[in-house]
């Protein structure tokens, strides 16, 4: 049942992308049935023996054919392959040179980002670049230093990658054991995923070091010594759990007294508390000990306990009790990455995904089913799909609102349905059910709604948080301030919510997509975005600054440069661009911070991977 409607399912996406070959060749299976059909007068009935496919064609352009026959075969303009590219506007490609060169374009930005940290905050977690100093808003680990290594090792950046370990190096232990209170979740995405994957990258893991196509740097970070720190950070911040007295860890460690506490109002965000385990998993498989993934798996051995809503959360937990607490829902902030988590952790565990970690895929297809049914819905007029949000729970009323930071659901979802192989392979294999194929549609539709959320706007960047007007909710609202676009009327954007913090879930996305798809819209998106970044974001003093306002010409700017700009919106966009060789997505998974983790396959499954 579910093989045969895959197969006519599959074979309707396939005719949704037509290249110019294949069209070709259609036409001529189509003009010989058109022969022959006529030859047999009458008798012969091509419905019969034809797929869908073909029949439906067959019919449509039979009239087509009829002329083609008969006049001489119009041939395709003979043309050099740049011009190929410049006048096929249904692929909307820039040739393959054009890429390699944007790729360098985002590497120089990644080195104009580092300069201005470098002279002006370094070792600080944040640089202020418009005041020219550092900032320590993370606890103080240095945390731009810590987010960039690796991007600096896959961009092949060699001065960033020695300076960059050469601090860590030589302070990082050190603060550990002078600084004080850290918030669990941002410091184990950061700095513990940022040192474990350029512990991987620089050659620390050698049982898995060989698939990540990423050259090698003429500067190495030193490997042991990265594992070093990575362990005494994760020793002090494994107080959050042992200290807990439900499987739910605390929110807040502090780092010399090695003791953890709860937040002030005694909650932890759902999200930050089952967003740990990629990092601690990696950390017990390559030190031997298996208390990181021990205590870490112990919160999604929880949470499959507790109650859902169709499989969907409230944003906050109760670390005292274990239970959630409210019932606000949305897949925005402190809810987001639950349902990444979800899937990435059964993705890391290749050798357990139909065993032990089974659960986390079933309760990631539940969680996706009750966004389906209960959160997606499309704007008037013209029908972007978007997710919001409940506020009050299942019965309390649906708003509209979602946060650009739900943008990671694209590339959740079509990794979710291909499980990191492209679409045409898992297509070819029989790989992916109804469900895959809606799952993959959905990212689609929500990737192309994350993007108007940038050209919807006077600097095309993408605010913090957007509202979409939809059928029966009248209230207006002001709009991002591009009378050009087309979805000017869908999507309001609120004076509190239309700043910019150079986020990066909406490339993040472009770049799972396109690995999966292999559609070059999102290349074409994905630069649009980096250029509207480095126009309005770029200070020339070194340095990217966050925006107040997106909305206005000249945006207003912040003074901030996140630490997520360098370690995972530059890094999208640069694999974005480049080689899908690199860093394959069915041999990495890329933590929340955009930190690739190798998947950690059994050799006997190596051998029997499609
Ligand atoms: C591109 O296409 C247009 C018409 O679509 C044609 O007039 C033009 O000559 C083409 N360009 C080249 C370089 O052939
Ligand atoms: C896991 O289960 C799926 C679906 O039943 C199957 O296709 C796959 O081969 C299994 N993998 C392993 C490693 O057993
Ligand atoms: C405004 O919208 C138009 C039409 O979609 C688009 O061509 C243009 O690039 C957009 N402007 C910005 C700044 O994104």
């Amino acid at each position: 049942m579910a093989t045969q409607s895959l197969f006519t399912n599959s074979s309707k996406y396939q005719c949704g992308k037509f290249t110019v070959g294949k069209f070709l060749s259609l036409l001529m299976v189509s003009g010989l049935i058109y022969l022959f059909a006529h030859k047999s007068s009458d008798g012969f009935v091509s419905g019969e023996i034809h797929d869908k496919v073909e029949n439906r064609h067959t019919k449509k352009d039979s009239p087509k054919i009829h002329t083609f026959w008969r006049k001489p075969p119009r041939l395709p303009p003979r043309l050099p392959p740049n011009e190929i590219y410049k006048n096929n506007s249904l692929l909307l490609q820039s040739p393959p040179s054009e890429w390699a060169s944007r790729q360098k374009k985002v590497k120089e930005a990644f080195e104009h980002a580092w300069s201005g940290y470098r002279n002006y905050a370094m070792g600080y977690d944040e640089l202020m670049p418009l005041s020219r100093r550092g900032v320590d808003g993370l606890g103080g680990l240095g945390a731009t230093v810590v987010d960039s290594l690796d991007t600096a090792i896959i961009m092949g950046v060699d001065d960033v990658v020695s300076e960059a370990s050469k601090w860590i190096e030589d302070n990082l232990m050190k603060k550990l054991s002078e600084k004080g209170q850290v918030n669990l979740f941002e410091t184990t995405i950061r700095v513990l995923g940022g040192l474990l994957s350029a512990y991987h990258l620089s050659g620390g893991d050698k049982a898995r070091g060989s698939d990540s196509g990423v050259p090698v740097t003429s500067k190495r970070a030193n490997p042991e010594r990265l594992l070093e720190v990575s362990k005494d950070l994760a020793d002090r911040l494994l107080l959050a759990f042992t200290s807990s007295p439900t499987a739910i860890p605390f929110s807040d460690v502090v780092l010399r007294d090695r003791t953890a506490h709860a937040a002030p109002d005694g909650l932890s965000s759902t999200s930050e508390a089952t967003t740990l385990q990629l990092e601690y998993s990696y950390l017990s498989t390559i030190s031997g000990d298996p208390k990181y993934d021990l205590e870490a798996m112990k919160v999604l051995e929880h949470m499959r306990k507790l109650p859902t809503v169709e499989g969907l959360v409230p944003i906050y937990i109760n670390p005292s009790s274990g239970q959630f607490s409210g019932e606000n829902i949305r897949l925005g902030s402190r809810g987001d990455s639950y349902y990444e988590y979800l899937l990435k952790v059964w993705v890391q565990q290749e050798k357990y995904r139909n065993t032990s970690l089974k659960y986390l895929f079933e309760m990631y297809t539940e969680a996706m089913r009750g966004v389906k049914h209960l959160l997606v819905r499309k704007t008037i007029p013209n029908g972007l799909v978007f997710v919001g949000e409940l506020p009050y729970g299942r019965n309390g009323g649906f708003s509209p609102k979602m946060d650009h930071l739900v943008c990671f659901l694209p590339g959740t979802l079509a990794l979710g349905a291909t499980k990191g192989i492209t679409k045409k392979k898992a297509l070819e294999n029989h790989l992916l059910t109804v469900e895959d194929l809606e799952n993959l549609q959905l990212a689609e539709d929500l990737a192309k709604t994350c993007v108007e959320m940038y050209f919807v706007t006077s600097t095309g960047l993408a605010p913090e948080i957007a509202y979409f007007h939809i059928e029966g909710n009248s209230e207006g609202g002001p709009d991002g301030g591009n009378k050009s676009s087309q979805y000017v009327n869908d999507i309001m954007i609120k004076p509190l919510d239309r700043h910019n913090l150079l986020r990066p879930e909406t490339v993040e996305s472009l770049f799972v997509l396109y690995r999966i798809t292999e559609d070059p819209k999102y290349r074409e998106w994905g630069w649009r975005i980096f250029q509207a970044f480095e126009k309005y974001t770029k200070v020339d003093s070194g340095g990217y600054s966050s925006l107040d306002d997106v909305t206005n010409l000249p945006p207003p700017r912040r003074d901030k440069m996140e630490t997520f700009f360098l370690g995972e919106t530059l890094k999208y966009l640069y694999l974005l661009f480049g080689e899908s060789s690199i860093l394959p997505l069915d041999k990495y998974v890329f933590n929340t911070e955009a930190h690739p983790l190798p998947i950690i396959q059994s050799a006997e499954q190596t051998s029997h991977s499609v």
